[in-house]
This record gives C-alpha cells, sequence and structure tokens, in this order.
C-alpha cells in the first residue's frame, strides 16, 4: 500500500501544485510508481502534467460525486512511472454536491483504497481553502506536506491549517502526521527571506525539512509546456531543488520504516 502525502496550505500561491508535479515526478524518477490526484477546481495540476483542462473527460469529480471507481479515470503523463486523476471545473460545485452526502469526509479514502496498491507514493494537490475537498485529502493522507512561501506574511493562516489538521486527527484520521514544511521560491539573497526563514525555524523546529525550493524562473514557465520541470530544464535549479526534495522524502520514508 502506496503512502498518501496530501500537499497543503490553504493560502494561494505558495508552490502546492508545483510542489505536487515537481515532487511527484522526481520521485517517479527516483523508480517509484507515483499517483498525482489534482483536487483543486482550477486544474493546474492537470494542465501542468500535460492534459488540458478543457480535454478532461472525466475527473476526480466523477468519482467523488458519481462514484465512478478511479480506475477508469487514471491518465498517462509523459513518465512512465507517474499516473495522473485530473481535476475539472465541475469541482467547485461538489463543495456544494457532497453537503447531503453521510460521511463526505471519508469518500476520497475510500476510492484510492482500490488503487493505492499499485503505488508508492500517492501525492494529493489541494485548493487553497479548507474545505471538503482538502478535508477529503487530510483524511486519505498518511501525512501532509505543508510548502510555505518566504515572505512577510508567511505565517498567517498557518496556525488555521494546524487547527484544521489536529481536528482531521481527532475526528477522522487519528495517524495523520506532519511530513514537513518545505520552504518554496527562496531567495537567499534577500534579508526578509532569511528572516523569515529563521522566524519559521522556531516555529517548526524538528518539522522544517532540509530541502529549499528557491525561486527560479524555469519552474513557472514549465506548466505552460504541460511538463514537469526534470524533463523541461533538468540542470536548472528547480529541477535539482525539487530532486533533492523526493531524496529527503525518501530518506525520511526508509527511517520511518526501518
Ligand atoms: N520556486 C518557484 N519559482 C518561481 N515560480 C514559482 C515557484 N513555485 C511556484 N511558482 C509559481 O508561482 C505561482 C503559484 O504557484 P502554485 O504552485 O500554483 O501555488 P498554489 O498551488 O499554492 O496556488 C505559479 O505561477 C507558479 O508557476
Ligand atoms: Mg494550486
Amino acid at each position: 500500500m502506496g503512502k498518501t502525502i496530501a500537499i497543503a496550505n490553504q493560502k494561494g500561491g505558495v508552490g502546492k501544485t508545483t510542489t505536487a508535479i515537481n515532487l511527484g515526478a522526481a520521485l517517479a524518477a527516483a523508480d517509484m510508481k507515483v499517483l498525482v490526484v489534482d483536487m483543486d477546481a482550477q486544474a493546474n495540476c492537470t494542465s501542468g502534467l500535460g492534459t488540458s483542462k478543457d480535454c478532461v473527460q472525466k475527473s476526480i469529480y466523477h468519482s467523488l460525486v458519481l462514484d465512478e471507481p478511479l480506475k477508469g479515470i487514471i491518465l498517462d503523463t509523459d513518465l512512465e512511472n507517474l499516473k495522473l486523476i485530473p481535476a475539472d471545473k465541475n469541482l467547485t460545485g461538489a463543495v456544494v454536491e457532497l453537503i447531503e452526502v453521510p460521511e463526505r469526509e471519508f469518500i476520497l479514502k475510500r476510492l484510492l483504497c482500490h488503487v493505492a496498491g499499485q503505488f508508492d507514493f500517492v501525492i494529493v494537490d489541494t485548493p487553497p481553502s479548507l474545505n471538503v475537498l482538502t478535508l477529503n485529502a487530510l483524511v486519505a493522507a498518511d501525512s501532509v506536506l505543508i510548502p510555505i512561501q518566504c515572505e512577510y506574511f508567511a505565517l498567517e493562516g498557518v496556525t488555521d491549517l494546524l487547527e484544521t489538521l489536529n481536528r482531521v486527527r481527532s475526528n477522522y484520521n487519528p495517524d495523520l502526521s506532519i511530513l514537513g514544511v518545505v520552504l518554496t521560491m527562496f531567495d537567499e539573497r534577500t534579508n526578509l527571506a532569511n528572516q523569515v526563514r529563521a522566524d519559521l525555524k522556531n516555529f517548526f523546529s524538528g518539522k522544517m525539512l532540509n530541502t529549499v525550493i528557491p525561486r527560479n524562473v524555469r519552474l513557472a514557465e514549465a506548466p505552460s509546456f504541460g511538463k514537469p520541470i526534470i524533463i523541461y530544464d533538468i540542470r536548472s535549479k528547480g529541477a535539482e531543488s525539487y530532486v533533492n526534495l523526493a531524496r529527503e522524502i525518501l530518506n525520511h520514508e526508509k527511517e520511518s520504516v526501518g
């Protein structure tokens, strides 16, 4: 049974989707079988992995709301080991459509049970809110990876996220752990970034990952070509940093098993 990692931070634009795509690709390049699940109606993860939003015939919406098995929804990507469950704009309505459904927080977990055995890692990208879709991701996950952008208001909303994690643990998923916090769009030349990094280290202590993702224009360009960074420009700093992140997470997993 694969490890399921939810990528969450209800702030928008902090690098969740970039991390889902590129961590997924870097793990796949390390010979892991990886499934990326796009739970955001904006479907940026879907298009960033090469499937145009308008070409999606069936998405995670069809499984969550219409009970279609995930098996028929999984798509290939440019990397053999990397598969995708796409999103589409129907997901916007899912939040309302699921309101009356009993145990609606557990739908993704139940769906994934049938396919997770084929993968070493399932990575779930979440929307920028703490809605029922994000809850489904956190309930299905073994651990959560929190990308934080190194800027002045970096910690804003983090206490809400931590409260949500506690609520998920007490009500739905007692085993949910924090895999770590990864700093994104880091610019080591600025005092602000270094100051924010020091503050975050204090706040999260042992949960800060060593790998830091730098601000790198190639990372911002890659999605418009529908390619993960390791295919778009393997020599970029961005590619190097996501390869390092995958390595750190693989070591982490080895330690927690052995
Ligand atoms: N390390 C980075 N360097 C440069 N641009 C980045 C980096 N990470 C993300 N971006 C860009 O910042 C924007 C927001 O990132 P995204 O991953 O979509 O955040 P989220 O999913 O949290 O909303 C996107 O345009 C993305 O291409
Ligand atoms: Mg996103």
